[in-house]
C-alpha cells in the first residue's frame, strides 16, 4: 500500500487528523487493531473544551455536540460540605460541553467513511521503520493473518498509551517523563436522573468524588479508590454509601449501576514527540490523570498543530513547522500536565496525609475559590487555552 500519511490509530486524534489532512488535499490511510463496534462503544472521557467544540463545529456544522451534548457554564468545587461554583463564561468568556468521547468517535467515523477515507479495522501494526528516510513504512497484520506494508511519506502514531509507533521514535516505549499516583478512580454508569446541573468535584475527608453525567437518564460518577481495587468486590449499596459520604451536603439520585471500572492514574510525556518522518499525538505522546478532563482535548490540540506542519512539509516542502512540532506541542502538553496534576493533588486525599497536609490542602482550595485570580486560572485551563 502507498499513501502520503500512514496514521496508526482511529481514535479522536487519528480521525480528526485524517479530516484536516484531507481538507488540505493530503491523503492518508488509518489502521486500528480494534473493530468499529469496539471503538464506538468504549466508555471514555466526557468533557470537550470550547476549542474542541469549535473545531468539531467547523468540521461538521450539524455536529450532534449541539443537539445531544450539553453546554456547561461552570463546575462546582465542593469541600468541607460547601459548594463553590466556578463561573466559566463570567471569568473567561468560554464554556465546555458534556459530550462523551464515543459519540465524537461515532460522528467522526461516519464522516470519514462517507468521505471515502481508507480506514482499516482489525489491522494491528507490528513495527515502523525507515523514519530517518523519506519513505517510512508501517508493518501490520490483518485479522486473517495477512501481512500489510504501508509505504508513506510520514507516519503518525495516534495509537494510544501502548503505542507501537512510539518506540520507533524514542528508542524504548518507556523513555519519557513519568509520575505515578497512589490512587485510582472507581467509575460507574448508572440509570438515574442527574444529581446536579453541573459537575461536582468534591474533596472530602473520605477521599475525592466526581459527580458527572451522560444524559438525562444516565449518570457517570467516580470516587477515589486503591489502584488495586477489584471493581466487582463492592455491592451497589456499598458503592452508593461510599459516593454519598464523599459529597457531603448533596443528596445523590441513586439508580441501578450497569457499568463499573477502575481507572489507574498516570502522568507521562514521551521523551521525543517526533523523529524524522514520524510523530506522536494524543495518548501515544502523553497521558494525564483524568481530573480536569484534559486527555482527549490535548489530543485534538496536537493534531491541529501536526496537520498544519504536515501540510507545509508535504505540500510545500517547508520543514519549519514540523521541525518545531515537538517544542510547540510541548508547551501546551506541559501546561495540561501541570493542570491535571494540580487538580488531582488539590482534590484527592493522599494516603498517609497528616493533619498538616489536610489543612494545607483546604488552604489551597480556599485560595482558589475565594480569589478571582484563582478561579480565573482554573476556568482558563479547564475550558482550554486557545488552539493554535
Ligand atoms: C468526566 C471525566 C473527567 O475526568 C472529568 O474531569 C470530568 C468528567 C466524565 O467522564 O464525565
Amino acid at each position: 500500500l502507498r499513501t502520503q500519511v500512514a496514521i496508526v490509530g482511529a481514535g479522536p486524534a487519528g480521525l480528526i487528523l485524517s479530516h484536516l489532512l484531507a481538507d488540505a488535499g493530503i491523503e492518508s490511510i488509518i489502521i486500528d487493531q480494534r473493530s468499529r463496534e469496539e471503538i464506538e462503544s468504549t466508555i471514555r472521557a466526557g468533557i470537550l473544551e470550547q476549542g474542541t467544540v469549535d473545531l468539531l463545529s467547523a468540521i461538521d456544522p450539524h455536529t450532534r455536540v449541539h443537539t445531544v451534548g450539553h453546554r456547561h457554564d461552570g463546575i462546582e468545587l465542593r469541600f468541607q460540605g460547601e459548594g463553590h461554583r466556578i463561573d466559566f463564561p463570567g471569568l473567561v468568556g468560554r464554556s465546555v460541553w458534556l459530550y462523551p468521547q464515543h459519540e465524537v468517535l461515532k460522528d467522526m467515523l461516519a464522516l470519514r467513511l462517507s468521505a471515502g477515507q481508507d480506514l482499516r479495522f482489525g489491522v494491528t501494526a507490528s513495527s515502523v521503520d525507515g523514519i530517518d528516510t523519506d519513505r517510512p513504512r508501517v508493518l501490520a497484520t490483518t485479522e486473517t493473518g495477512e501481512q500489510l506494508v504501508i509505504d508513506a511519506d510520514f507516519v503518525v502514531g495516534a495509537d494510544g498509551s501502548r503505542s507501537v509507533v512510539r518506540p520507533a521514535i524514542t528508542g524504548d516505549a518507556r523513555n519519557g517523563y513519568f509520575r505515578e499516583y497512589p490512587f485510582a478512580w472507581f467509575g460507574i454508569l448508572c440509570e438515574a436522573p442527574p444529581s446536579a446541573d453541573e459537575l461536582i468535584y468534591s474533596n472530602s475527608e473520605n477521599g475525592f468524588a466526581l459527580i458527572s453525567q451522560r444524559s438525562p437518564e444516565v449518570q457517570r460518577m467516580y470516587f477515589q479508590c486503591d489502584p488495586d481495587a477489584d471493581p466487582n468486590a463492592m455491592s451497589e449499596a456499598e458503592i452508593w454509601e461510599t459516593l454519598q459520604a464523599r459529597v457531603p451536603g448533596t443528596t445523590l439520585q441513586e439508580g441501578p449501576i450497569f457499568q463499573r471500572d477502575v481507572l489507574r492514574f498516570r502522568s507521562f510525556v514521551a521523551q521525543e514527540l517526533r523523529g524524522g518522518r514520524a510523530a506522536l499525538v494524543g495518548d501515544a505522546a502523553h497521558t494525564v490523570p483524568p481530573t480536569g478532563a484534559k486527555g482527549m482535548n490535548l489530543a485534538v490540540a496536537d493534531v491541529v498543530l501536526l496537520a498544519r506542519a504536515l501540510d507545509d512539509l508535504l505540500t510545500r516542502g517547508d520543514e519549519r513547522l514540523i521541525d518545531g512540532y515537538a517544542e510547540t506541542a510541548s508547551s501546551r502538553i506541559w501546561k495540561a500536565q501541570h493542570f491535571s496534576w494540580w487538580m488531582t493533588s488539590m482534590l484527592h486525599v493522599q494516603p498517609g496525609a497528616d493533619a498538616f497536609d489536610r489543612r494545607r490542602q483546604l488552604g489551597e482550595l480556599r485560595s482558589v475559590v475565594e480569589s478571582e485570580a484563582g478561579r480565573t486560572y482554573l476556568a482558563e485551563a479547564y475550558t482550554g487555552w486557545p488552539l493554535a
